[in-house]
Parts: structure tokens; C-alpha cells; sequence
């Protein structure tokens, strides 16, 4: 079926993007047969800060690799192995890759699946170390174990009608519930949100969801934050100066919270007047500092093990500076890693299609042509209060 030509995003290295032809996808992976497989042609695929951190240099990305794991498509062709997938479908895919066989798989934990990436568990789409599979910021991708893997919409003209919110169901809007509820939010929780990105701004909504007594969103670009305030959170401007627990005191009357979600990962910038200055460890340092004991923090924030743009020879390693000895005394539990997307689509996907939440319109979900990727890349790049949601085949707008 090899009658279609292709085009994706393509990393050039240097904080630079192309769009440029590439091979129709086949169901394989180098040697691997993927007759698991299905062809899709890409419908929606959204540009996220996961890939930021790999066009800035940041990561050991090389240069050629496909960027795109969040992706919603039509079926056109299945796999002979494919037995409940069907042509014509219209499927939101997780950004991990899971085989459905193996024992992480078997226990839900699909973001670390041993099967589909030889160099560690847990893979993804056009990611750096994630197992080489082809992304999906493309006109078309392979995803390979499709029946496991794929959630089907139950009536595509409505998922049509509301793609702009459902293809958030590939990464933010999982990874922002997962924040949450690994951090223990639930109705009358108080939470402080690191990071007004779209991942903290997904976080802010799913707290929102979840019957959060009172969010507050930290950040320092000032779009980002009224983004945070149009759907009723509070917020903390990191340019301004001054203590964390006052910053938190003066909105909640109490010096802590309890529960903390890192939206911000390795990439972190410090707080106060030197917000220019990186240094990697200090969400994690204030969420120890500013979260009750015994509270939780979830950590979707992406930490790396290699960094060689880091200013230091440790955190080059991934090694950070933290005042671990303070979250014991605390008694806090943390939890970090990639969100096992599907065990939330399904319900989230339930939110959305009964209008029980507006997820497009709280990250700010803003349509772009597959020729305008590198726009919306160095858009986002710069602090646009937006979440790129790459259209390739003009079939949303
Ligand atoms: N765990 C997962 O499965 C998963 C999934 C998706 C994204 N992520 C990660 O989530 C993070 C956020 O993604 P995004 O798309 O929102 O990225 P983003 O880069 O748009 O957002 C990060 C935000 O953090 C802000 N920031 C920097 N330093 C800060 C600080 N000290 N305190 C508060 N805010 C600070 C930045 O100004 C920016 O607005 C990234 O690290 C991304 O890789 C993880
Ligand atoms: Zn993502
Ligand atoms: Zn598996």
C-alpha cells in the first residue's frame, strides 16, 4: 500500500526543525516484523515540550529522527495479526509504546513495557532512547501492537466535532490527571502546580476535575499564568522575589500545601530575580519544602540521565542537588516516570465527550498546518501561552 508519499518533522539538530519527505510507513521496525501493526493516517499531532527538551540540544537526540508522540489518526490498513481494529476507525494513540505481553504491561505499567525497546524499559514515538520507532508529526505512522495499544472514539463524527480536546488523550491531559492523582488530589485537596506549560495547565484542570479545594499554578511567563487564571486558579509569578511558603501563605493562610505536581522537569529555571539562571533540582527542592508531611508529589517533569547542555559536570549525569533528608523527614512519597497513558484515556475520554470538562480551551489549543511545524516549535519555544496541535492533512480546520 506503498501509493502514498509521506512528509514529517524531521530534527536537524541545533534548536532547528524541517518538514521534510520521508518513507511511507511499513509494519516493521528494522528487522521486527510489525504485522501487530496499522498504518494511520495522521489526523491530529501535537507538538509538545517532551520534544522541546530534545530541539534545544538537551538530550542525545541525533539529527534525522522523526519528532511526534501524540497522535490521533484513521486506520487505513491492519496488520494480518490485528483482530478488533478496523479500517475506517478513528483512534487516539498513548504516546508509549506497550506490548500487551509483558509483565509491566500485565500490572498497568505501560510507560515502562520490556518488550518494545531493547536499550530500557518504556518506549514512544519519535523520541530520543525510546526504541527507535518512527513519530508521528508526520502525514502517516505505523503503531505497532494496535489492538492493545489503540483507544477507539465510539462515533467518529462526534469525535470529529470535538478532536481538539480528544487529541489531548495521547499524552497532556493523562499526564497532567496522573500528576495529580499521584500526588494524592482529591475533592478539598490544596495543590500546588509547578509550570504553566501545557502539562501544568492540564494538571491545573485535572485538579479541577478532581474537586480540589483551591490550585495554584507557579510560573514565570506571565501569559502562562492569566492562561491558569481564565479557568479560576490562582497563581505565583517566580519573577517576582521572596520566600515560597510566603507566596503560598499569602493565598491559602497555610505555609504548605498538600500535594505538589512537577510540570516542569530537568529544564527548570531558579525562582526569585535570577529566573534566567537553570538550575535542575529547584522544583524539586520547593516541592519538599513547601508540601505538608506526609503529602505526595508526582513528578511528570521529565529528568534525564544524559544532559550535555547542562551547566554542571553532575546534573551532564542527571545528578542533581537535593535536599533529600528534608522530603524524608517529611515523610513524602514521590512518584516520577512517564504517564501510563492508558490507564486514563478511556475514562478522560469520557469527560470530555460528556461535556465534563473543556481541556482544548484550558491549554489553548491553537491548529497549525504540517508546513507551519518549525513556527509553532520556535513559537513554543518562546513561552506562547498555546498547545500546537499539528493538522497534516487539513482534516480539522
Ligand atoms: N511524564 C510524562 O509522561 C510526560 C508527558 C508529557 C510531558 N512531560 C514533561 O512535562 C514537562 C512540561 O511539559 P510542557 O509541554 O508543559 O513544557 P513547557 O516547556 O511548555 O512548560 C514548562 C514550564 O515550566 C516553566 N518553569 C521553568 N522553571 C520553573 C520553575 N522553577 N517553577 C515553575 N515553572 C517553571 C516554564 O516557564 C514553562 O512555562 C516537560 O518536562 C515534559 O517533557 C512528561
Ligand atoms: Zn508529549
Ligand atoms: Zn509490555
Amino acid at each position: 500500500m506503498n501509493n502514498h508519499a509521506n512528509r514529517g518533522v524531521v530534527y536537524q539538530g541545533n534548536g532547528t526543525v524541517k518538514v521534510e519527505a520521508i518513507p511511507f510507513p511499513e509494519l516493521a521496525i528494522g528487522q521486527r516484523r510489525c504485522d501487530h501493526g496499522v498504518i494511520l493516517k495522521v489526523v491530529t499531532t501535537n507538538i509538545c515540550g517532551s520534544d522541546q527538551h530534545m530541539v534545544r540540544g538537551r538530550t542525545t537526540a541525533p539529527n534525522g529522527l522523526v519528532l511526534g508522540h501524540e497522535i490521533t489518526g484513521e486506520v487505513i490498513e491492519c496488520g494480518r495479526d490485528v483482530e478488533f481494529i478496523q479500517v475506517g476507525d478513528l483512534v487516539s494513540v498513548p504516546f508509549n509504546i506497550a506490548c500487551g505481553r509483558c509483565r509491566h504491561c500485565k500490572e498497568g505499567k505501560t510507560g515502562i513495557c520490556l518488550n518494545v525497546n531493547p536499550a530500557r524499559p518504556g518506549a514512544a514515538y519519535g523520541y530520543v532512547d525510546m526504541g527507535g520507532w518512527v513519530g508521528g508529526q508526520a502525514d502517516y505512522v505505523m503503531v505497532p501492537y494496535a489492538d492493545f495499544n489503540l483507544l477507539k472514539f465510539p462515533n467518529a463524527d462526534q469525535a470529529r466535532e470535538k478532536i481538539q480536546d480528544l487529541t489531548l488523550l495521547s499524552d497532556i491531559f493523562p499526564t497532567g490527571f496522573h500528576g495529580c492523582i499521584t500526588a494524592g488530589v482529591g475533592p478539598g485537596s490544596t495543590v500546588y502546580i509547578a509550570g504553566a506549560g501545557p502539562v501544568g495547565l492540564a494538571a491545573a484542570a485535572s485538579a479541577k476535575l478532581l474537586g480540589a479545594a483551591c490550585i495554584i499554578v507557579g510560573d514565570m511567563v506571565e501569559d502562562r499564568l492569566n492562561q491558569a487564571r481564565s479557568f479560576g486558579c490562582e497563581t505565583i509569578d517566580l519573577k517576582q522575589e521572596g520566600d515560597m511558603q510566603d507566596k503560598i501563605e499569602a493565598i491559602l493562610g497555610e505555609r504548605e500545601v498538600d500535594a505538589f505536581v512537577d510540570c516542569v522537569g530537568f529544564e527548570a529555571h531558579a525562582c526569585g530575580c535570577n529566573h534566567h539562571q537553570e538550575s535542575p533540582a529547584v522544583v524539586l527542592n520547593s516541592a519538599m519544602q513547601i508540601t505538608r508531611a506526609g503529602g505526595q508529589i508526582g513528578i511528570p517533569g521529565l529528568y534525564v540521565t544524559e544532559d550535555p547542555g547542562a551547566a554542571d559536570v553532575a546534573a551532564q549525569q542527571g545528578s542533581l542537588s537535593m535536599r533529600f533528608g528534608l522530603g524524608w523527614a517529611k515523610s513524602h512519597s514521590l512518584q516520577t516516570g512517564q504517564c501510563p497513558v492508558m490507564k486514563y484515556h478511556r475514562q478522560l475520554m469520557q469527560a470530555i465527550l460528556f461535556d465534563k470538562i473543556e481541556i482544548a480551551k484550558a491549554v489553548n489549543v491553537q491548529m497549525i498546518s504540517l508546513d507551519q511545524a518549525p513556527q509553532g516549535y520556535a513559537d513554543f519555544d518562546g513561552g506562547a501561552a498555546k498547545k500546537f496541535v499539528i493538522d497534516p492533512h487539513k482534516m480539522v480546520s
